[in-house]
């Protein structure tokens, strides 16, 4: 059954006690009554403390990455092992800033997901076009070649555990959100490649997020297209009012 969810990644956000204030409002304004599930993904060291003030929320924990080997001389790295042992069973892979700014390539994040599905982890898989590619009307190319390059090594029974999160770079934190109908155009697409891969089960059963600069005032439109289930959050996700605004907008 596909999910409406409202996720926000933090990015290199918030420190221990802002992590901790931010969380303290928004677990007394989400319930099971929300139409979104809700999950939050705070930094590597706030996990712990997130997922304890969390315990008995309607609100998810995720992790913003991991690395795919299960342990080793990887310094500053995180395992899956590391992220269950504290109770994340989520996590946010191929991100467009991992991919341009630490040059995770399509076979890197396939190995990723690869472990993580091995540790029964739900995976949000990040993908999108740059704005030369849509400028040079290649956009469809390119998010079919990360779906497939990064993602449809998978068998059928692990789809469960996935999320799509449809992200054009050129709208991450510049405030040029893809209109509405230029993020329905894509998520039919996508839902499509996925039908043509896995067939119509599994692609009506996804849930295909859209990121990039979604704020309060424009949240309500695109989640109203019938391909969009929620949305990534990245500036927004950091104060609660915004956040709170974007959830009730399912
Ligand atoms: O992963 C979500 C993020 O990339 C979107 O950022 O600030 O444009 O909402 P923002």
């Amino acid at each position: 059954m596909r999910k409406k969810i409202v996720a926000g990644n933090w990015k290199m956000h918030k420190n221990a006690t802002q992590t901790a204030e931010l969380l303290n409002e928004l677990k007394t304004q989400v319930s099971t009554e929300n139409n979104a599930q809700v999950i939050v993904a705070p930094t590597f060291v706030n996990l712990a403390l997130a997922t304890s003030l969390l315990e008995s929320s309607a609100i998810k924990v995720s992790a913003q990455n991991m690395h795919q080997a299960e342990s080793g001389a990887y310094t500053g790295e995180i395992s899956a092992d590391m992220l269950k042992s504290v109770g994340v069973d989520t996590v946010i892979l191929g991100h467009s800033e991992r991919r341009a700014i630490f040059h995770e390539t399509d076979a890197l994040i396939a190995s990723k997901v690869d472990t993580a599905l091995q540790h029964d982890m739900a995976v949000i898989f990040c993908f999108g076009e740059e704005l030369k590619d849509r400028q040079s009307k290649n956009h469809f190319n390119i998010v079919e070649n990360q779906l497939k390059d990064g993602l449809f090594h998978i068998e059928a029974k692990d789809w469960e555990k996935i999320v799509l999160a449809y992200e054009p770079v050129w709208a991450i934190g510049t405030g040029e959100t893809a209109s509405p109908e230029q993020a329905q155009d894509m998520h039919e697409f996508i839902r499509e490649t996925v039908r043509k891969a896995f067939g119509s089960d599994i692609a009506e059963d996804v849930s295909i997020l859209y990121g990039g600069s979604v704020k309060p005032d424009n949240a309500k439109e695109i989640f109203s297209k019938p391909d969009v289930d929620g949305g990534l959050i990245g500036g927004a996700a950091l104060n609660t009012k915004d956040f709170l605004a974007i959830v009730n907008a399912i």
